[in-house]
């Protein structure tokens, strides 16, 4: 819970946190294996919200697999730490956050997503981002770092290591995927002021 605190502290000050080892190893291998058995099913994401939506992969390259906690079930102990971190965030944070919405990302070799923010204009209740890296032996020159941009311009990278968790405030904190250099696998998410079933129709 003192872990809580310090990084709830973080994303109120700085709009975003990164959190080394965030899963356990038995959650992180759960995942990671769900992950991989899954990657037949990822569809090439889009952009936008309903009819704004599209494909451009001069804008972002990765494919992704939307999950559902019914269907997706065996994930259960992933489940429950999400409702922990949005019972969490409720408290310590006061934001009224009621769902959330994730997907499994892949971005190939070659694949990218340019700087923006994860609100839509069309569809703002994705309040806060939360990332995943699901890279085993992510090495500098493999790419796909996540490049977060600060209120003053400057940026810095964070790596996509293995059970790192970055968080951040949808609407606050633009960023982007640089070029990856070798498959990138992340888990990333939502969490949402209103709960949506639609999010797998957006991309
Ligand atoms: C996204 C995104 C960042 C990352 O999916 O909207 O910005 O590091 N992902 O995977
Ligand atoms: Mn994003």
């Amino acid at each position: 819970m003192e872990d809580w605190l310090s990084w709830m502290d973080d994303i109120s000050n700085k709009d975003y946190v990164i959190i080394d080892h965030f899963l356990r190893e038995d959650l992180y291998t759960e995942i990671k294996s769900f992950f991989l058995g899954q990657l037949p099913a990822f569809t090439l994401a889009g952009i936008g919200a309903l009819e704004e939506h599209q494909i451009n992969t001069k804008v972002r390259g990765d494919f992704t697999y939307w999950l559902d906690r019914k269907r997706d079930a065996n994930l259960e102990a992933y489940w429950s730490l999400l409702d922990e971190t949005m019972h969490i965030f409720n408290r310590y944070c006061y934001l009224s956050l009621s769902g959330y919405e994730f997907h499994l990302a892949h971005y190939p070799s070659g694949g990218h997503y340019d700087k923006h923010l994860d609100q839509f204009e069309s569809r703002n209740n994705r309040m806060i981002s939360m990332i995943i890296y699901l890279n085993d032996a992510w090495q500098p020159g493999d790419g796909g770092e996540l490049e977060i941009f600060e209120k003053d311009g400057s940026s810095f990278l964070v790596e996509p290591l293995a059970a790192r968790c970055v968080m951040f405030k949808s609407a606050e904190v633009p960023h982007a995927v640089l070029e990856a250099h070798k498959s990138r696998f992340s888990l990333t998410g939502w969490l949402l002021y209103q709960p949506s079933a639609m999010g797998k129709f957006f991309g």
